[in-house]
């Protein structure tokens, strides 16, 4: 946490996010990925800002999060961290671990925990996977980064899975899923997201965590919830999740104002004089 954060006061903690769980206050998280956003969104409210490696997928349009390195989300997440400074510096910031940047030994793990957290002052990393990433959030927790989880479908492991169907869904796959939670718990973990298992199974994990849960497509048992900016503002045409709502139609927004800006500078209708030197 940077000290002009510190000093607004009422910047969001991970002991702030216990407490929202404690009380029942329904904890908001959105995914951001740029200056510009993370201003409007920290100035809206919203809790957490993950710096998600969804990038991978909505900013640099690959298919995957695997490519994205952890230069480019330190990119990301620098220009995160500036936009929340810029506005009330409420909104806690945390980046996710990119793919293979945390699988191959507990001392990378948390050299590449550090380079993050050094780098850009944000307030905590996200890392995929259950039991056996349990060492290495300990690890990570014990030097004092918080870490927050991240289980159910995990894009990180989407080549084994084969698909983005609903996790979880089977007893066995739910009991580990719970087991790993609770593992994630002990090994030191402020929070947990849980994307696209079924709500009743949420519920319980929710239930049997005193941290937080935070649910995409797991239902409104969860402790909070969070979604990809660009799915809720409507910018990608062709993705529509169920468990998405969309609050925008910016797609067409910015469509139709490009339009007109190219009808304009074709028309010799921009610039005005008004608007010229
Ligand atoms: O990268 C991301 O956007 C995420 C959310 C889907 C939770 O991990």
């Amino acid at each position: 946490m940077n000290k002009s954060i510190q000093q607004k006061g009422a910047h969001v903690t991970t002991r702030r996010l216990l407490d929202m769980k404690q009380n029942g206050e329904k904890i908001s998280m959105l995914t951001a990925y740029d200056y510009t956003m993370a201003r409007i969104l920290d100035r809206a409210g919203v809790d957490v800002l993950l710096v998600g490696d969804s990038a991978s997928n909505v900013f640099s349009g690959h298919s995957t999060t695997l490519p994205i390195t952890i230069e480019e989300m330190i990119y990301h997440a620098k220009a995160v961290v500036r936009g929340v400074h810029a506005e009330s510096g409420r909104a806690m910031v945390v980046t996710d671990m990119p793919f293979m940047s945390y699988q191959l030994s507990g001392e990378e793990a948390l050299r590449n925990a550090g380079k993050i957290m050094k780098e850009h002052e944000c307030d905590a990393v996200k890392l995929e996977g259950g039991r056996v990433i349990a060492d290495t959030v300990k690890r990570i927790t014990d030097v004092g980064i918080p870490v927050m989880g991240h289980l159910g479908l995990m894009p990180q492991s989407i080549y084994k899975y084969g698909s983005y169907r609903v996790r979880a869904q089977e007893e066995r796959e739910a009991e580990q899923l719970l087991e790993d939670a609770k593992i994630l718990e002990q090994a030191g973990a402020f929070a947990i997201v849980l994307e696209k298992i079924p709500s009743a199974l949420a519920a319980q994990v929710t239930k049997s965590l005193t941290i937080p849960t935070i649910g995409i497509g797991a239902g409104v048992a969860c402790d909070g919830q969070v979604l990809v900016i660009n799915d809720i503002l409507g910018l990608n045409r062709e993705f529509h999740p169920r468990f998405v709502r969309q609050y925008a139609d910016l797609n067409t927004v910015i469509e139709q104002a490009a339009k007109q800006y190219v009808g304009d500078v074709r028309k010799g209708d921009f610039p005005s004089v008004d608007e010229s030197y």
